[in-house]
């Protein structure tokens, strides 16, 4: 027998019977539930998104109560160790693990979309020396739309993978150019022999010599920080990239929309705000004032707390663990302290105990990117480049869901009722 929920509407005495699927109803079923014909039926109120579905999807599962985190069914501990961003883009974008032919394919399409066009050099010039580079970073993607006018055949399943394999194969060159604008260096070419993460490192820090050769244990770390933020099911990015997708805007557009909601210091600009906040902090004797502010609502312990982990976040564990290994060749983050002792006191403090706040994705990622060298206004851009295999998934799943329409949120009105215009000399 089909389940349901029965509900009683007391001002009727109505009953109605709503079938559940999957373990929630369908808001539109409540849509029955009214006095009169007229009325336009029950809504569900449900500011942020707190307790409301909005897809279905089979790109990332996560139980925030356990701390899993699984991509396409993959435990990301075990992508961690095993897989490189690439490949695990390829899952994320195709849904299965590539062959090894897929795999050298997939690497083949993405060099030979990693240039950009020259006039995108251009307009990056057009910023200050001193702007933030993920503001650079959203407007230059949103800017590519202009160059791919393609772009907007969204109906088109050849047009969109090009579209995927040119993001995710250009966001690096436009974060590093991004990168060599404020430092005040030329831009570098792509080397394609080198892996992903080796490439952008040598985008952002190849000087005069003739080849350059990342140091394999950061080259490494990188990858797998790329691969721990390469998708996190439906965040406020994701969702805007989703929503605005939803109106069939080309994907350029839509990203730079998702870039923005990530460049938040809610969201990925949470890795910057860190450091910044342990930098505030400054040594170990302030720590207790710090926490006794934050416990007094005075502002918030960055990089600590989720809307669904309500545990350990697994990336913050893997992140922890792989710090030690980049410090061995990079040397300790001095900060490292600081942010060891705010964790060992918040998980111990019945604030943080009593409202389940543990570390974040972003806690200790920001301490390995300053050691390897990256300025913090550089680590929402960080978070971004690997996001991108993520939102571009979502994007796929979005616009191929035949049950997904035009994004279109329904509110209350609460402000004045009818009332007619007032000319400017009757108005007190
Ligand atoms: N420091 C101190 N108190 C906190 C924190 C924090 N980092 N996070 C939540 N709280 C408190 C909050 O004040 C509230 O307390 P009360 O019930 O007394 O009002 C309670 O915990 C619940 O918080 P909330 O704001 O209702 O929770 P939320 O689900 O809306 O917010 C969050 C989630 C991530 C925005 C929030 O925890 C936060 O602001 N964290 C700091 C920023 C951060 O690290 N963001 C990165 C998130 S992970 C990477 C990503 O995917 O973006």
């Amino acid at each position: 027998m089909a389940e349901t929920l029965t509900i009683t509407d007391n001002r009727t005495g109505k009953q109605y019977q709503i079938p559940i699927q999957d373990g929630t109803i369908r808001a539109a079923d409540l849509r029955q539930i009214r006095v009169t014909s007229d009325e336009f039926g029950m809504m569900t109120y449900d500011p942020a998104f707190m307790n409301t579905a909005a897809c279905r999807s089979k790109i990332t599962f996560i139980d925030g109560d356990k701390g899993i985190l699984l991509y396409r069914g993959y435990p990301i501990e075990q992508l961690a160790e095993h897989s490189d961003y690439l490949e695990t883009s390829y899952l994320l974008l195709f849904g299965e693990l590539p062959t090894e032919a897929q795999l050298d394919a997939w690497i083949e399409e993405i060099n030979s979309h990693t240039m950009l066009h020259e006039n995108l050099k251009k307009f990056v010039e057009g910023f200050r020396y001193d702007a933030h580079p993920m503001g650079m970073f959203l407007s230059s993607v949103g800017a590519l739309s202009t160059f791919y006018p393609d772009a907007k055949n969204i109906a088109d399943a050849g047009s969109r993978r090009l579209q995927m394999v040119r993001l995710v194969a250009k966001v690096p060159a436009i974060a590093a150019l991004a990168y060599r604008h404020i430092i005040g260096r030329p831009y570098m070419l792509p080397d394609n022999e080198l892996s992903y993460t080796g490439n952008f490192l040598n985008m952002l820090f190849k000087m005069a010599e003739p080849r350059y050769k990342p140091h394999p244990v950061l080259e490494r770390a990188l990858d797998v920080l790329f691969i721990l933020h390469a998708d996190h099911e439906q965040n406020c990015s994701t969702a805007s990239m989703r929503n605005i997708g939803s109106s069939h805007v080309d994907p350029y557009s839509a990203l730079a929309g998702a870039a923005a909601a990530l460049y938040g210091p809610l969201h990925g600009g949470a890795n910057e705000a860190v450091l910044h906040m342990l930098e505030e902090i400054g040594s170990m004797q302030n720590i207790p004032g710090f926490i006794k502010r934050v416990k007094a609502g005075e502002g918030r312990l960055m990089g600590f707390g989720h809307r669904v982990y309500k545990s350990y976040d697994p990336r913050a564990k893997i992140i922890k663990r792989m710090a030690d290994l980049v410090f061995e060749v990079t040397g300790k983050n001095p900060l490292l302290e600081m942010a060891l002792e705010l964790e060992r006191i918040a998980l111990e403090d019945e604030y943080f105990v009593s409202r389940k706040l543990y570390p974040n994705v972003d806690f200790y990622s920001g301490l390995i990117y300053q050691a390897m060298g990256f300025p913090l206004d550089m680590f929402p851009v960080l978070f971004a480049i690997p996001r991108t295999a993520g939102w571009m998934a979502q994007w796929e799943e979005m616009l191929t869901d035949p049950e997904q329409k035009i994004a279109r949120p329904r509110q209350i009105y609460i402000g004045a009722p009818h009332r007619d215009y007032v000319s400017r000399d009757k108005r007190r």
